[in-house]
């Protein structure tokens, strides 16, 4: 497959679109385009680079599976084909869907630290309302229910971060074996131990390298080198800096989330050290 690749065998004879064998479903502000673009630096691995929404989309569902497939990129022979889109996760009808295309289709997952992604969740909701000179509440005033004082499920930024609720779904349809979980908190300070183990997940021997990965102090993120004339960096959009958030509602909803994160780590075998 290498020498192909070196070779420029990629005549449109040798290119196929495929349907993906691996899926990044979520979650939202876990870090699913950077795993989605580090993951494309392997030499086996391409990737569709929108968000395809097909699942979790009646609209697009309903355009059928050939109109999926034509959303992928040309691979070679032997090549992983990969999508991203981060609300399949929390979508109910998507386990169901993507098991009728493929039952073995593999299923990579991003966390972070829930209280944390809830932030980075609103952050990004924040950007967009500020962009159109809108107005928008504080996040403490969203993320407790300011007359009961309790955690307010009803926001979808809280929603999300219940991590074993929604793998519950999944897991009526798929084995846990076919889950993979990154640790996007890893992913941020020291990406390539996290790629490794996504490689072994989808039987690929090592084809990420620490050159290929660099620091960038200025953008306080790890950016991707793909030649020694191209490298770049992820969108400014990831990485925004979050506001402060008042202690004890940061106290309040690691408390909330303590127990599901116990669920999780024992539906997935994957411990976290969250708070
Ligand atoms: P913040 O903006 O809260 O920092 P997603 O792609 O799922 O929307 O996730 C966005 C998050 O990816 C960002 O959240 C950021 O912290 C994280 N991230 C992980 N690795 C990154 C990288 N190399 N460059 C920029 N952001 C990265």
């Amino acid at each position: 497959l290498r020498q192909d690749l070196r070779r420029g065998n990629t005549t449109k004879g040798h290119l196929i679109q495929e349907l993906p064998h691996a899926i990044i479903i979520g979650v939202r502000k876990g870090g699913t385009r950077a795993l989605l673009e580090m993951l494309s630096l392997h030499p086996a691995m391409v990737k569709a680079s929108q968000e395809v929404h097909f699942f979790d989309s009646d609209q697009n569902y309903g355009r059928g599976v050939a109109w999926y497939r034509r959303r992928m990129p040309f691979s070679l022979t032997g090549q992983i084909t990969i999508e991203k889109s981060p609300a399949y996760f929390v979508t109910e009808k998507v386990p169901e869907r993507i098991f009728r295309m493929n039952s073995s289709t593999k299923l990579l997952v991003i966390v972070r630290e829930p209280t944390i992604r809830a932030i980075s969740d609103y952050t990004q909701v924040l950007e967009g309302k500020e962009r159109k000179n809108k107005t928008y509440p504080r996040f403490e005033v969203l993320a407790i229910n300011p007359s009961t004082q309790e955690v307010n499920t009803k926001y979808k930024a809280v929603r999300t971060s219940i991590y074993a609720k929604h793998l519950e779904h999944w897991l009526e349809f798929f084995p846990v074996q076919q889950f993979h979980v990154v640790d996007g908190d890893r992913l941020i300070s020291d990406p390539l131990p996290e790629l490794r183990l996504v490689e072994k997940f989808l039987n690929l021997p090592p084809g990420i390298s620490q050159e290929n990965l660099y620091f960038n102090s200025t953008r306080g993120f790890y950016c991707l080198r793909f030649s020694r004339r191209f490298s770049k960096c992820l969108a400014g959009s990831k990485g925004r800096p979050h506001p402060d958030v008042d202690l004890a509602v940061l106290d309040k909803l690691r408390r909330f989330y303590r127990p599901f994160n116990q669920k999780f780590y024992q539906m997935t075998g994957r411990k976290f050290d969250w708070p």
